[in-house]
């Protein structure tokens, strides 16, 4: 077996690493929606407020932006009813607080973790639709 120096031993892994971290990086581009979501799949056919867009709101948003809860915990923002969301949606706020976009707050609040890259492009879908109330 040929010796290898440890000066060359230190290189190689250097390249090693750097080989990873190229992987790495690579894996990030393949935003091929079959595979960031291989078992279910990112359903964005037939997106409706009350079909998908509400229990996704429900459930993120409502602890702090429902009508009960929006005094005390959502700084007086309720997007229960229709017309306060849709304001939400037309004044921008919402999907830039929901993708952490600069000048809003990113929500949800106290975390810094998006919520789930398929609930927000349903959410961005029924924008795209014109954010109807159906
Ligand atoms: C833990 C409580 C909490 C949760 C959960 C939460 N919010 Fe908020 N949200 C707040 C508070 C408090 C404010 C007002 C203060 C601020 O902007 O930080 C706010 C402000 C906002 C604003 C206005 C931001 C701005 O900069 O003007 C939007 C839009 C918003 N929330 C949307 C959402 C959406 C959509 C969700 C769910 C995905 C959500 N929030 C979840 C507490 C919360």
């Amino acid at each position: 077996m040929k010796i290898v120096p440890f000066k060359k031993m230190k290189s190689f892994k250097k390249i090693l690493l750097g080989l990873m971290l190229l992987l790495g990086i690579q894996s990030c581009y393949y935003d091929v929606e079959e595979q960031l979501y291989p078992s279910t799949g990112c359903n964005l056919s037939g997106v409706t407020l009350s079909g998908k867009v509400k229990p996704i709101i429900q459930s993120r948003c409502y602890s702090c932006h429902s009508q009960q809860n929006s005094g005390a915990y959502g700084g007086n923002i309720n997007v229960e009813t229709y017309a306060n969301l849709k304001a939400e949606v037309d004044n921008g706020k919402f999907l830039k607080s929901i993708k952490h976009e600069s000048g809003v707050s990113p929500m949800p609040k106290g975390n810094t973790a998006l919520i789930d890259a398929c609930e927000i492009k349903i959410i961005e879908e029924w924008i795209n639709l014109g954010a109807p109330n159906d």
